[in-house]
């Protein structure tokens, strides 16, 4: 597979829709870290490392050095928003950032200008932006944001494309018969079919113009069977959904340690303030119903209470999520977890985290964009479970259990990486080192 993967030859082009807080701490990171401003803390990518062959080879390189990716030095940025900020306005707006940082980076940032959006407000009731294309038919929105993806790649004369959904939560839909197969999908576009969101008009337009598509939010968007077996035929990656930060990284991380020692759960309750955009926008009951099955579904996969029912099947999981605008992006977050252990006996184990979303989010849609560069560049089309570890709701191909173990996830996708560039897969028996002794006895 090695010799099939095609250089991080000239310019990468990273197009984001949704040019919030989580895009612009991005952006504003990977543009300070190229002037030697900050650092990538948060990002595989860039700052991690993984081990090759057995553990006496002491060979533990980092991933931008084992695997091609993309160098910070060729990446661009664009976008979409509903409003018209460029990404120093929008990230001052959004206060995560200090001021006196982003007046280092402001002439970058300045540059990259929102496009039109497309936009629905029956999706997201909170937002009132008037930055929007107006077309007769969903149709025609697709092929005008195929036209801004040309255009961009002409612009920045760029040699390959990714795109990451880092736009708000659209309000919660189920898949329908629109979304069955291309057919439909593509009749459903020209008759404006209400079914048919625009997170999911932005990921036909990517795939169909051979760019790489991840899902940051918990809207459906390319988790539809049209548009994975579109990716398939084009040959693009697509992933989601649901960037893993805050609460449910802290669940992804607790749930499988308390699980390994068969310590049971009775209860798990999870509430946290946030002040932010999204905040607001999940502030509606139907953009909140998006991220609660979103989030729910962790600790269910973690633990399957059908098949320990004497551990977790009576376990209560409640999630609440407040909009509280004085905290602004940093979310604070309390969990109060029951646990019981030998002969029953209860335990509590409380959890405050003071956390900055955006901060967690931002390295995030960096290695996603890319990873995805990479699997592309690997000829690795449709879902790309490999990427679980980013996401709270992984998507995975029809009938196949998402796995939400952290651990899990990590060693899924270092093995990933092991296999795409020919080394040996770790399986951590370790057998093997104690065999070596005995023969050398
Ligand atoms: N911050 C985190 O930790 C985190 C974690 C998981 C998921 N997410 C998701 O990531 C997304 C972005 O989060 P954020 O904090 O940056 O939110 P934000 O509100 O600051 O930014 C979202 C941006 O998307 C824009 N937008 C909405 N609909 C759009 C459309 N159709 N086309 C183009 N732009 C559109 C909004 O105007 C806004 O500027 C949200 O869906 C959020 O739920 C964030």
């Amino acid at each position: 597979m090695k010799e099939q993967i095609r250089e991080a030859e000239g310019t990468l082009g990273i197009l984001i829709p949704g040019l919030g807080a989580v895009a612009t701490t991005m952006i504003a990171g990977v543009e300070s870290i190229k002037k030697g401003l900050a650092q990538p803390i948060g990002s595989l990518t860039q700052m991690g490392n993984i081990r090759l062959g057995k553990r006496t080879e002491n060979r533990y390189p980092k991933i931008k050095d084992f695997v091609p990716l993309a160098d910070l030095n060729d990446i661009v940025f664009g976008g979409w928003d509903v409003y018209t900020d460029n990404v120093y306005e929008a990230a001052i707006h959004a206060k995560v950032l200090e001021p006196g940082i982003l007046q280092s980076i402001k002439s970058e940032l300045e540059k990259v200008k929102p496009m039109k959006a497309v936009f629905d407000k029956t999706y997201v009731r909170n937002l009132d932006g008037k930055n929007v294309k107006e077309a007769a038919t969903k149709y025609d929105l697709a092929l005008a944001v195929m036209e801004d993806i040309e255009n961009f790649r002409q612009t920045h004369d760029c040699s390959r494309i990714v795109m990451v959904w880092c736009g708000s939560t659209e309000r919660y839909i189920e898949q329908e018969d629109v979304h069955e197969n291309i057919y439909a999908f593509e009749a459903g576009l020209k008759n404006n079919d209400p079914r048919i969101a625009p997170s999911m008009i932005y990921a036909y337009a990517a795939i169909k113009k051979g760019v790489p598509f991840a899902n940051g939010a918990p809207n459906l968007t390319c988790d539809i069977p049209a548009l994975v077996s579109l990716a398939k035929e084009m040959g693009v990656p697509v992933a989601g959904k649901d960037f893993k930060t805050g609460q449910t990284l802290m669940k992804t991380i607790l749930a499988p340690g308390l699980e390994a020692r068969a310590l049971g759960i009775k209860g798990w309750f999870s509430t946290n303030i946030l002040g932010n955009r999204d905040g607001l926008v999940l502030d509606d009951p139907d953009n909140f119903k998006t991220k609660e099955v979103s989030k729910l579904g962790v600790l269910e996969d973690i633990l399957k209470p059908d098949e320990r029912p004497e551990l977790y099947g009576d376990l209560y999981h409640k999630i609440r999520i407040n909009y509280y605008p004085p905290h602004g992006d940093n979310k604070e977050s309390w969990d109060n977890i029951d646990i019981f252990g030998w002969m029953g006996y209860s335990m509590q184990i409380k959890i405050n985290f003071l956390c900055r979303d955006s901060i967690l989010a931002a390295p995030i849609v960096l290695d996603l964009a890319l990873f995805m560069d990479l699997a592309h560049r690997a000829n690795m089309s449709g879902i790309q479970e490999w990427l679980s570890f980013y996401f709270k709701s992984p998507q995975t191909a029809e009938g196949l259990r998402p796995e939400h173990d952290i651990f899990k996830q990590l060693i899924k996708m270092q093995n990933t990486l092991r296999h795409m560039m020919g080394e040996d897969l770790i399986t951590h028996l370790g057998l093997d080192y104690y065999q070596d002794l005995v023969e050398a006895l």
